[in-house]
Formats: C-alpha cells, sequence, structure tokens
C-alpha cells in the first residue's frame, strides 16, 4: 500500500466507522489501536486487546514487512500498513496507539505519539537512556495523555492480592527482596535470509547489542525493579553490578548473565540474577519480611512463615546437649538446628480470578480509555523502573556503584 493509499484507507475507514455508529448503538465504544512496531511482543498484546470487546486494530507501522502478513492473520483482516509512524499518526481513525518497538525508539515513538494527544499502552521498558526516560516523562505530562506501562504484572490477581498482604503487615517489615530470572537457552532469534551486512542481524537480535538494548537487566529485570518499587513504593537510589559473556561467546556485547544490588530507603535492597546457561530457578521474585515470606512467580503467590521463637532460652528448654548451671544455660556455640529453610507447601494465594497479567492489562487499558478508570501502571511507575535500568546498564559494564536519579522538578 503506498503513502495515498494507506491515508485514504484511514479516511473510508473513519467515514465507515461514523456510518456504524449511526445504524446502531454499540453496546461498547470502540477503541481503534494503531500498532507501532509489531514483533513478537507488539502481536501478543495485539491478540489480547482483539479479546477485548469493542477493541480493532486499524493500522501498523513496522520497518520489517513480514510484520504486514502476520498481523492480518491475528487480526482476520487486512490492516493498512506504513513503515513510517508519522504515516500512522497522521490518521484519522486511530484511538489508541501500542507502541511495542525495540526499546531504543521508545522516546521517539512515545514523544512523537504524545504530541497527538492520543492514548498510549507503551510497551516497557518506559524509555532506554536516562535523558530518554526524562523526556518520556515530561512530554507525556505535558500533552495530557493517557499513558500505560507494560508492567502486565501490576495486574496479575495473584500479585495484587499478595503485595496487598505484604503491605498490610502480614510478612512483618519487608526489607529484602530477591529476584531470579534464569533460562536456558541463547536469547538469540534466527535470521531468515542472507544477511551480508549484519542489518537483519541487528533489527532482529536487537536485545543482544549495547548499543540497542540494557540487556538481562532492563529486557527482563524490569518487570522485578517495578515490582521492588510497588513493594517499598519507592524507586532505587543506587545500584552495583556485574556482568560477563559465560557461554555464548557469539558477537552479542550485553552479558549473557548479569547480576545487580539495587539500594532503596532503610537499607532495603533488591538483589536481582539472570543466567542464560541453567534454568532451575526460572522467574520468581521472593519478598522477605521479619515475619515471613512471599514467592510471586509468574503464574502464582505462596506465603511462608518464620518460626516463631524466643531468643531467651529457659532451663524448661535445656535438652541433652545443654547444661544449666547457676542459671546460666550453656550449649554448644554452633548447632544445625534453624540453619536449613523451613520447607512445606506454603500457603497459596487464592484469587476468584488468575486472568492472563497481559489480558488484563490491556483490558485494564481500555477501560481507561472508556474513561471508567485510572491508570495503575502509569508512566511514573514507567520512569521508576525504567530509570533504574537505564543506569543499571551503565553500573554492570562499570561495575561502581551508581546513584539512580529521580524526577525532576
Ligand atoms: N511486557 C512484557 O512482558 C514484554 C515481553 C517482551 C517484550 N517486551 C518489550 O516489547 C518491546 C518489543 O520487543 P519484541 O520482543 O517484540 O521485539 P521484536 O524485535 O520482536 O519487535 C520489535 C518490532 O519493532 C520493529 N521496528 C524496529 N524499528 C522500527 C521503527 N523504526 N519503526 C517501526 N517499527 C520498528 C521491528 O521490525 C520489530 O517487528 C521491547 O521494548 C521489549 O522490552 C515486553
Amino acid at each position: 500500500m503506498n503513502r495515498r493509499d494507506f491515508l485514504q484507507s484511514a479516511s473510508a475507514a473513519a467515514l465507515a466507522s461514523t456510518t456504524i455508529a449511526r445504524a446502531a448503538t454499540p453496546a461498547v465504544k470502540p477503541v481503534r489501536l494503531g500498532v507501532i512496531g509489531a514483533g513478537s511482543r507488539g502481536q501478543e498484546d495485539l491478540r489480547q486487546f482483539l479479546r477485548v470487546p469493542g477493541v480493532s486494530v486499524e493500522a501498523i507501522c513496522d520497518i520489517y514487512p513480514p510484520r504486514y502478513e502476520q498481523v492480518n492473520r491475528i487480526a482476520g483482516k487486512r490492516v493498512p500498513a506504513t513503515a513510517n509512524h508519522h504515516e500512522l499518526l497522521a490518521r484519522t481513525d486511530l484511538d489508541a496507539i501500542l507502541i511495542a518497538s525495540p526499546v531504543s525508539l521508545h522516546a521517539e515513538h512515545v514523544i512523537a505519539t504524545a504530541q497527538t494527544g492520543r492514548a498510549i499502552y507503551g510497551e516497557k521498558a518506559l524509555g532506554f537512556t536516562v535523558e530518554d526516560n526524562h523526556n518520556i516523562l515530561a512530554e507525556v505530562t505535558r500533552h495530557k495523555v493517557l499513558f500505560q506501562i507494560g508492567h502486565e504484572y501490576r495486574y496479575a490477581a495473584w500479585a495484587q492480592e499478595a503485595i496487598r498482604r505484604v503491605h498490610a503487615g502480614d510478612i512483618g517489615t519487608p526489607t529484602h527482596i530477591y529476584a531470579y530470572w534464569h533460562r536456558n537457552g541463547d536469547w538469540r532469534r534466527a535470521v531468515p535470509q542472507p544477511d551480508p551486512e549484519g542489518k537483519l542481524e541487528h533489527l532482529i537480535n536487537w536485545r543482544l547489542y549495547r548499543e540497542t538494548s540494557g540487556g538481562l537487566g532492563t529486557e527482563l529485570g524490569s518487570h522485578h525493579i517495578d515490582m521492588a518499587n510497588w513493594v517499598f513504593d519507592e524507586q532505587p537510589q543506587s545500584v552495583i553490578g556485574t556482568n560477563s559473556i559465560c557461554r555464548y561467546h557469539d558477537g552479542r556485547t550485553v552479558g549473557d548473565n548479569v547480576q545487580a544490588v539495587f539500594s532503596y530507603s532503610q537499607g532495603r535492597r533488591l538483589v536481582f540474577s539472570s543466567i542464560t546457561d541453567n534454568a532451575k530457578q526460572g522467574c520468581e521474585l521472593w519478598i522477605y519480611g521479619t515475619e515471613g515470606s512471599v514467592q510471586i512467580t509468574i503464574e502464582d503467590a505462596t506465603f511462608y512463615y518464620e518460626k516463631k521463637r524466643s531468643n531467651a532460652p529457659s532451663a524448661d528448654k535445656a535438652d541433652s546437649k545443654t547444661v544449666v548451671e547457676r542459671g546460666v544455660v550453656t550449649g554448644a556455640s554452633y548447632s544445625t538446628a534453624g540453619e536449613m529453610p523451613y520447607r512445606g507447601p506454603g500457603e497459596k494465594v487464592v484469587t476468584p480470578t488468575s486472568e492472563d497479567p497481559t489480558l488484563a492489562a490491556v483490558r485494564s487499558f481500555i477501560g481507561a480509555v472508556r474513561g471508567e478508570h485510572e491508570i495503575f501502571a502509569d508512566v511514573h511507575c514507567g520512569f521508576r523502573a525504567a530509570i533504574a535500568c537505564a543506569v543499571a546498564h551503565d553500573a554492570v559494564f562499570e561495575e561502581n556503584k551508581m546513584a539512580i536519579p529521580g524526577m525532576r522538578g
């Protein structure tokens, strides 16, 4: 489709939707979606969006043409397509824009969209660099557009319930969060045709190169940083970390493993680890509190409680290994008792629904577009996680403690 056809189809679609609107009063207000960046995540988001009543996709923008047919298959119709996001944004028949381009392009795409005043569902991370994040926040705020960040675990029923209980004091004072995202795979995508100059390699495997990717820390860790920010109700103040290439010496310039410690106020910490050569730990986040722990995964949440014990030994509790002399209890200076973790099934969080988090997130976004409620994972939430990712991206290479700036103004 050429440029004129692309824009003409916009006017025709606008006319058609007006006619339909006049002919019948729809049960729900239609929301017409445009997509910028229709790759793997864009397509998954789109699949979920199309499950929400009243949502349709009316245009896509992607610089890789094979995406057009892939989207047509998902939509079940021919969706007007362009390689230029300004052309997509010039259409008059779009109510909301899904942005799922690579992170290094988020600032360009989000800011251009915010300037048109449309609602935005923006994939994480909010922005790539520190400056990108400040600029996106400023423009989204200046244009007063609705913006939801793709931190879909904020919409997982079990995560919401677990964190509600943590905030209510269920595990005492939460002090540490340990988050793992361990996989066994090279994180590489196949390049489907000869590519002598490596251009397609960089387009398809942008995640593996430092100039376009924050590596595992941003791509996976951003979700965990967001959850830690949610639990501690603030963003981290500094980060120290490291990364290396341990297994995949294939030309990538981001680590195939990363470890980072994020510091919050009052000495609280998030410890994040991601490796790509062993999947035993999987994806899980542990919140440790003074009276218990909760494990949150991408499927469920489970509480465990610390053993209740008294620090003051009494003569009554003396066993064969302790000696009571003149009222003083003595015993071995080290005992293995209590060193091993308490095991058992724990107490699984039960929720009325366990809807797919992405479906729950996009459904909620559409509700916000229809004016039914506010956005939970808003641009501030996106900023607090992404600014930490942007700084951690440098910190894991420099292996220095680096301060994470807060919002300006
Ligand atoms: N929320 C989540 O759980 C989740 C999961 C996966 C990915 N993501 C995020 O989604 C985003 C996309 O990731 P992905 O895995 O889909 O990547 P991808 O490479 O599969 O898709 C990105 C698409 O953007 C297109 N693109 C590149 N440059 C463009 C440009 N200038 N204009 C328009 N389109 C352009 C590419 O051709 C590609 O089709 C990233 O920010 C990633 O972090 C989020």
